[in-house]
């Protein structure tokens, strides 16, 4: 039998729905062999909280899990960071690396957002599940590894694959064990301990006293549909509680924040032509960043004097200024993009136009992580 208590505990993922509890038992089955797990779900539905619950219940426990996230590693640098490289093979290799495949060794290694690995890559990787074998860039002789691979992807790779962009053959081998992780919306069970945990962790975190939530708050975020998940539901008590001065939580505090960040659409946004030089691309990236701050701008006024609020009600410290640079305002833009699209990664690229590798690096550059 399950402790489903000291599992929640142990590993921070807090649940209620006999879908979940299935799931988790599930996870216990696999965990403690060396079997590749492919973890399915929407983004913000805790794929990587379980990839860490696979690792913490394997007996790879005490050695390390690395997590890589192949949507966001540049694809010139995506082999040799994975497989490594001897030196001098190519310019610029000035000396033998390992890749995670070998960092990883005696460990687990999180391959996160899967269905983003190059198709050339993806052989390799096939290769390197069934041999447990690692060529580095540029070496003659193979390295053996003992790895615990785990996936994870938000794409469907049926589809994928039906699309070409997927190799059936890994995708064969991924999904025998495919664990789903359903979408909140279909387990909507789990909203009032969700919503505990989140309130108790942010205050604790913060040093502010206990906040309580009414009622009707609780109910309106029960028929809400969550389409950034958990992950949207964290962020959105966490903002709730920071502009909230009265100490309880009530409807009209989530109704601020759902309707600002729900506001979202696509069909508002620019299009963008792909077919012109980089240059030409980045200055209509940056136009649209620009045309994007002053929509957002107008969107708080309006929201501001059909409400007769005052600003510094819903956003404590806003500057009004025009944007310092061109950076500056690429970097509110793609603040903006994911706090829209509630840290989707996936959605934010889409609406910004540029590509998801494009957005990672600009996360980075920008230090914009959500977690
Ligand atoms: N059941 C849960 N209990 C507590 N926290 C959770 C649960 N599920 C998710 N979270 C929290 O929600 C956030 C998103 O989870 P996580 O990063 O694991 O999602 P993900 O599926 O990997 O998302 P993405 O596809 O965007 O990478 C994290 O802060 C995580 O701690
Ligand atoms: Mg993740």
């Amino acid at each position: 039998m399950i402790d489903h208590n000291e599992f929640q505990k142990r590993f921070g993922i807090f649940y209620r729905s006999q879908i979940m509890k299935e799931m988790v038992e599930v996870i216990h089955q696999v965990a403690p062999t060396d079997i590749t797990v492919l973890l399915y779900g929407e983004s913000g539905v805790g794929k990587e909280l379980l990839a860490r619950a696979i690792h913490g219940l394997s007996p790879r426990a005490n050695k390390k899990m690395i997590s890589v996230n192949c949507g966001a590693i540049p694809e010139g640098i995506i082999e040799s960071e994975l497989f490594g490289h001897q030196k001098g093979a190519f310019t610029g290799a000035v000396e033998t690396r390992k890749g995670y495949f070998e960092l990883a060794d005696g460990g687990t290694l999180f391959l996160d957002e899967i269905g983003e690995l190059p198709l050339p890559l993806q052989v390799k990787f096939l290769r390197v599940l069934e041999t447990k074998e690692v060529l580095r860039l540029g070496a003659e002789t193979v390295i053996k590894v003992d790895v615990r691979f785990i996936t994870a992807t938000n794409k469907n790779l049926a589809d994928e694959v039906a699309k070409k962009r997927f190799r059936e053959d890994l995708y064969y081998r991924l999904r025998t064990v495919m664990i789903e992780i359903p979408p909140l919306r279909k387990r909507k069970e789990e909203i009032p301990i969700l919503v505990g945990k989140f309130i108790t962790d942010f205050c604790e975190r913060n040093n502010i006293p206990q906040v309580e939530i009414t009622q009707d708050a609780l109910n309106f975020l029960m028929d809400y549909n969550w389409p950034g998940n958990v992950r949207e539901l964290k962020n959105s008590i966490e903002s709730a509680i920071a502009l909230n001065k009265k100490g309880i939580l009530t409807v009209e505090d989530f109704k601020k924040i759902l309707v600002l960040t729900s506001s979202g659409d696509g069909q508002k946004f620019l299009p963008i032509h792909l077919n012109k030089s980089v240059e030409s691309a980045e200055r209509e990236f940056i136009y649209r960043a620009l045309f994007e701050i002053k929509k957002d701008l107008m969107e708080i006024k309006d929201f501001l004097i059909n409400r007769q609020h005052k600003i510094e009600d819903i956003i404590p410290e806003v500057t009004l200024s025009e944007p310092a640079s061109i950076r500056e305002a690429e970097k509110e833009a793609i603040k903006s993009a994911l706090i829209k699209t509630n840290f989707d990664k996936k959605k934010a690229a889409e609406l910004l136009g540029i590509s998801l590798r494009t957005l990672y690096r600009k996360i980075k550059e920008f230090n914009l992580e959500s977690d």
